[in-house]
């Protein structure tokens, strides 16, 4: 069955606004990076879509690649651990990274991935975010480029999900509360 978007109980961002900020993203980051060849790398499964559109934004000329990571113990202290899932395939030593990402929350997931990038020598590390909860931050990482800042609110869409459901809609929007309460883990 379709996803439900009688679930989502308001749209803060729709798919109209999303395009014009990740246009003007592709742009700002395009000057940034002007005569060089970053490499672009989507993290999954959140970053999917915003990464389509980013990379199509973009003016100059980038490669592309993908990793999928899962959390263990983040939240509660630096000590929490990155599970690589799925590795990028490029050889990152001495290249210009661009991190893509969806939210950066607590941080810890960016915290943890661009010193892992660092680690294997690329020359530079930045991140791009389609969403910056600042509030939410306990790890030393922010973004370099990121198109909204949002609060604590659950949302979903355009690649967020809740559940592995709400990815495909193509706007933003907050999750009604009864929806959450559905899951047996609240
Ligand atoms: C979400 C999101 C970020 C991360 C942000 O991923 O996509 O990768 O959490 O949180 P942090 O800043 O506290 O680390 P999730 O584990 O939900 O996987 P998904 O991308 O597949 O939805």
């Amino acid at each position: 069955m379709k996803t439900d978007c009688s679930d989502v109980g308001k749209i803060l961002f729709t798919r109209r606004k999303i395009a014009r900020r990740v246009k003007k993203l592709g742009a700002e980051v395009s000057e940034k990076y002007a005569g060089l060849r970053p490499v672009c790398v989507c993290v999954l499964k959140g970053a999917a879509i915003f990464f389509s559109d980013f990379v199509r934004a973009l003016k100059i000329d980038a490669e592309l690649d993908f990793i999928a990571v899962s959390t263990y113990g983040a939240g509660t202290s630096s000590s929490g651990r990155l599970n690589i899932k799925s590795d990028v395939s490029t050889n990152l030593s001495g290249r210009d990274v661009i991190i893509v990402e969806d939210v950066v929350d607590s941080g810890f997931t960016m915290y943890k991935l661009k010193a892992l990038f660092e680690e294997r020598g690329a020359r530079s590390v930045a991140i791009a975010a389609l969403f910056d909860k600042p509030d939410k931050r306990k790890y030393d990482t922010c973004a370099d480029f990121s198109c909204f800042s949002v609060g604590d609110e659950f949302i979903v869409g355009y690649g967020l999900d809740f559940d592995e459901k709400f990815r495909s809609l193509p706007f933003v929007g907050v999750l009604k509360k009864s929806e959450i309460e559905k899951q047996p883990n609240n």
